[in-house]
């Protein structure tokens, strides 16, 4: 059974993109078949992230109809499978309605285990006809008020379009006083925490190297991060083979969950 996960808030910058790409690449690299789909259809941006911006066939191939969607995925050297979208201005103005977007998934059922879908921002027709598409979906947000706030909003109107939100990753928290405290933000949101992926350098390294954090700094705080809640998403267990004080920093974020 293929599950399709979207991957959301509607706050932008939060690490939607980061989320996705590093939960794939930790899930392939558990043997999981794991698929990220650009379907940030305005502004899709894992291409950026992965350094493979002249790709041939996109989603927006699928969406214009010119395209069969199993045959725009792509191996990237990482090992992470992609569905990349067209980064073309001309091409995002091109692309009208997406309410028949869910129809178009569905030949990408029973080809993969798992489709992870990097939404866009906002609470528009077109993110919340990507949103409607996934059967699951994960919230994204970092602590700070204004992105709990926006991240409620998706919450709500994902679960009022008949989405089950399975939960919510808090990323780039730090010990800052000025951050939220985890338990407010689960309280606010009344969702469970999924995980916490603290603000790391290793993060903005790793786009700007063009490859996954877990491929390139796999035992980088962040990167633990990712691969804790990958296991947790597969069942599995995960125990991190790293240096104590990564480690040691990364279990005292947890104790707080
Ligand atoms: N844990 C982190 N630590 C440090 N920097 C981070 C972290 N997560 C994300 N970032 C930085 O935040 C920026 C935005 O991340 P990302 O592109 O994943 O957000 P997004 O939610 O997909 O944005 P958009 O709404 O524009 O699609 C990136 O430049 C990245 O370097
Ligand atoms: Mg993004």
């Amino acid at each position: 059974m293929t599950r399709f996960l979207a991957i959301a808030s509607a706050k932008g910058g939060v690490g939607k993109t980061t989320t996705a790409i590093n939960l794939g690449t930790a899930m392939a690299n558990f043997g999981k078949d794991a698929v990220v789909l650009d379907a940030n259809i305005s502004k899709p941006n894992v291409s950026m992230h992965l350094g493979t911006p002249k790709l041939e066939h996109t989603i927006h191939d699928v969406i214009k109809g010119v395209k069969h969607i199993t045959d725009t995925a792509y191996m990237h050297p990482s090992g992470l499978r992609v569905i990349p979208g067209n980064l073309s201005l001309n091409v995002a103005r091109g692309i009208g309605d997406l309410s028949g977007f869910k129809n178009l998934l569905l030949d990408l059922v029973g080809t993969t285990d798992l489709v992870l879908l990097d939404t866009g921002a906002g609470l528009g027709r077109e993110v919340m006809s990507i949103i409607s598409s996934a059967d699951e979906m994960i919230a994204v947000t970092s602590p700070d008020v204004p992105s709990v706030t926006d991240t409620l909003k998706t919450i709500r109107m994902a679960e009022d379009a008949g989405v089950k939100v399975i939960g919510v990753i808090i990323n780039r928290h730090s010990e800052s006083e000025h951050d939220m405290e985890i338990k407010n933000i689960e309280a606010m949101l009344d969702k469970n925490i999924l995980g916490v992926i603290p603000e790391d350098s290793s993060v903005p390294k790793a786009i700007y190297a063009r490859q996954p954090l877990v491929y390139l700094y796999p035992e980088s705080m962040a990167s633990m991060g990712f691969k804790r809640i990958a296991a947790q998403l597969m069942g599995q267990d995960y125990t991190p083979s790293i240096q104590a004080e990564n480690k040691d920093m990364l279990e005292r974020l947890y104790e707080r969950l």
